[in-house]
């Protein structure tokens, strides 16, 4: 009995100390500390952007060396993998959004996050302008500031070629916006499905869902389509649910062409059995109110009744990235983005780093990617404070030598010169090295596919397992404990609730 109580005793301890724990943890999030000022007398860094490249750099940049501006039209960072999940309402916005003030505050130094669009960088004055494109203004609400270093990480936006209705008609899955969008179309599809007296025609025409693009967007989101089919639709709606169709369409003759051969056809199988059509070879070449038109593999022209478009095709340069590759017209050529050197520098610029979707480089345009070459940029920025601050030391001790009036005076500053000449020559900035950590995709009916280096080759599994490997590897990158907790909290929410129907 006594050990019981001892055994009782200490399991208490633990949960007290676990909590105790997690309070600790949790307040020190939120109650960070002083930071030192802003210091006229460092370098200024802007950083434009709150994404993947930004965040990541963000978080890892020593302030006590710089001076940091973040610019970004959001103040948050999304976490776009998980953002599918948000748009039929297995996860909440707020889960996978982490203001960007946040992870500011836990720096050493202020960091100045401004909630605003960079409309204009002049490269050559080292300048950027910005502008509140909010619905409040203030008096003031378009300024322009100099910087010392630029970093570029304005990612990109839907790709649309110019097709007819797209832009206009279309949901998109890139902002946090786009998945509200879509939640709230497609739950209104399904009431006007439902309303009394609708005909058969309609109703189908309703609940016909197109999803465009077979990349890992249009794949994620076909399959969280489907789960909130059948986890709750089909409880909801049991007359409707039977004819809801998701149709998959994709230009090219296969889905997913980044992923192992084996996955591609295991999502194809597992599509097939959700009853998720597939059209390869197959082209949106406009989106009506009412219809998409499709151009099928035998170059005939179809319009397919629906209810609904989400577009997934891909990525294209913003606006202000185009105009600045307008300023370097013989260097920065290359349609998919900005040209950068091995370092991330801005080819034909002076002191602008570029990374993530804006770039044009030979990695593919992923989280993984942007965030490698954020922290990259943080190490890089530590390298040249060091070597500025060994310079700035190499040069007080030449003047030092020159007024040395002894032998032994003069011959101890030249071994320390000698000294921090050869420490000058250690700092060593070396070129970017992208690391692949494999890729991951949902694919609907609690399976997800992954492609993992391993060795010089690489694993493609498959599979429940697969999913749950999917889920803790997105749990364990997400930035915050905060975000943490509720991404756990909403995964088990919906697992006992089931989704929410309300449509605001
Ligand atoms: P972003 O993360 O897009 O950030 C750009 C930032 O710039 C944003 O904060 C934006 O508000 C800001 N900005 C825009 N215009 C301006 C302006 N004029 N001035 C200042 N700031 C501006 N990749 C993976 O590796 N794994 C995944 O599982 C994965 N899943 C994804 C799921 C979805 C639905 C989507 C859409 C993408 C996914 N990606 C994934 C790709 C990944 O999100 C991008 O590659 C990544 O976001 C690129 O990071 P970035 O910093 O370049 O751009
Ligand atoms: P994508 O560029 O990978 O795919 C877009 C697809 O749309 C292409 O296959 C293209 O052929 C197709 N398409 C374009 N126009 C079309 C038309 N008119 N008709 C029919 N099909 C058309 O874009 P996606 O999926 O948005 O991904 C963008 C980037 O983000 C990629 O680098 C991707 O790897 C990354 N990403 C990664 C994820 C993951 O790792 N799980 C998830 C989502 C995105």
């Amino acid at each position: 009995r006594s050990f019981i109580r001892v055994l009782g005793g200490a399991t208490l301890i633990s949960i007290a100390g676990g909590i105790g724990a997690f309070v600790y943890v949790t307040q020190k999030e939120r109650h960070p500390g002083s930071q030192l000022p802003y210091d006229t007398s460092k370098k200024t860094i802007v950083i434009l952007g709150s994404g993947w490249g930004a965040t990541s750099l963000l978080k890892t940049i020593d302030t006590e060396e710089y001076n940091v501006v973040v610019i970004s039209p959001k103040n948050y960072f999304l976490f776009t993998p998980l953002l599918p999940s948000v748009a039929v309402g297995t996860l909440s916005p707020k889960a996978i959004l982490q203001p960007t003030r946040y992870i500011a505050r836990h720096k050493a130094r202020a960091v100045t996050v401004i909630e605003a669009e960079a409309k204009e960088v002049d490269p050559f004055n080292k300048t950027v302008t910005f502008e509140d494109e909010t619905e409040i203004k203030g008096k003031v609400s378009h300024t322009t500031i100099p910087y010392d270093y630029l970093v570029y990480a304005v990612g990109a936006e839907v790709q649309t070629f110019g097709i007819p209705g797209v832009q206009e008609k279309a949901c998109f899955m890139k902002e946090l916006n786009d998945a509200e969008v879509m939640q709230r179309r497609f739950k209104d599809c399904i009431e006007s499905a439902a309303f009394p007296g609708q005909d058969d025609a309609e109703i189908d025409r309703l609940l016909h869902i197109v999803v465009v693009g077979g990349g890992p967007t249009g794949i994620e989101v076909s399959g969280e389509i489907h789960d909130f089919l059948e986890d709750d639709l089909k409880a909801w709606y049991p007359e409707l649910a039977g004819r809801i169709r998701i149709s998959l369409v994709e230009a090219l003759p296969s889905v997913l062409p980044m992923f192992s051969k084996q996955l591609i056809e295991y999502t194809e199988s597992t599509f097939k059995e959700s009853k998720i059509d597939i059209w390869t070879k197959t082209m949106v070449k406009e989106v009506k109110d009412k219809s998409v038109i499709l151009q099928m593999p035998d170059k005939s022209i179809k319009e397919v009744p629906c209810g609904m478009v989400v577009w997934a095709g891909g990525n294209k340069g913003r606006k202000i990235t185009q105009d600045l590759m307008g300023k370097f017209p013989t260097l920065q050529t290359n349609k998919r983005g900005l040209t950068v050197d091995d370092h991330l520098r801005l080819a034909g610029a002076d002191s602008i780093f570029a990374i993530g979707d804006c770039t044009s480089t030979s990695y593919a345009p992923t989280a993984q990617v942007a965030s490698q070459q954020g922290a990259y940029l943080a190490r890089v920025f530590a390298q040249m404070a060091k070597k500025e601050g060994l310079e700035a030391k190499l040069s007080e001790l030449q003047k030092t030598e020159t007024v040395a009036v002894d032998t032994t005076e003069k011959t101890g500053v030249q071994s320390e010169i000698e000294n921090t000449k050869k420490m000058i020559a250690n700092v060593k900035i070396r070129p970017f090295h992208y690391s692949h950590q494999g890729s991951l995709a949902y694919v609907g009916s609690d399976k997800a596919i992954a492609d993992l280096p391993f060795a010089n080759g690489n694993i493609a599994t498959a599979g429940v397992a697969t999913f749950l490997f999917w889920r803790s590897a997105y749990l364990s990158t997400l930035f915050s404990l905060r975000n943490r907790t509720l991404v756990a909290n909403d995964w088990l929410i919906t697992k006992i609730f089931g989704r929410d129907l309300s449509r605001d």
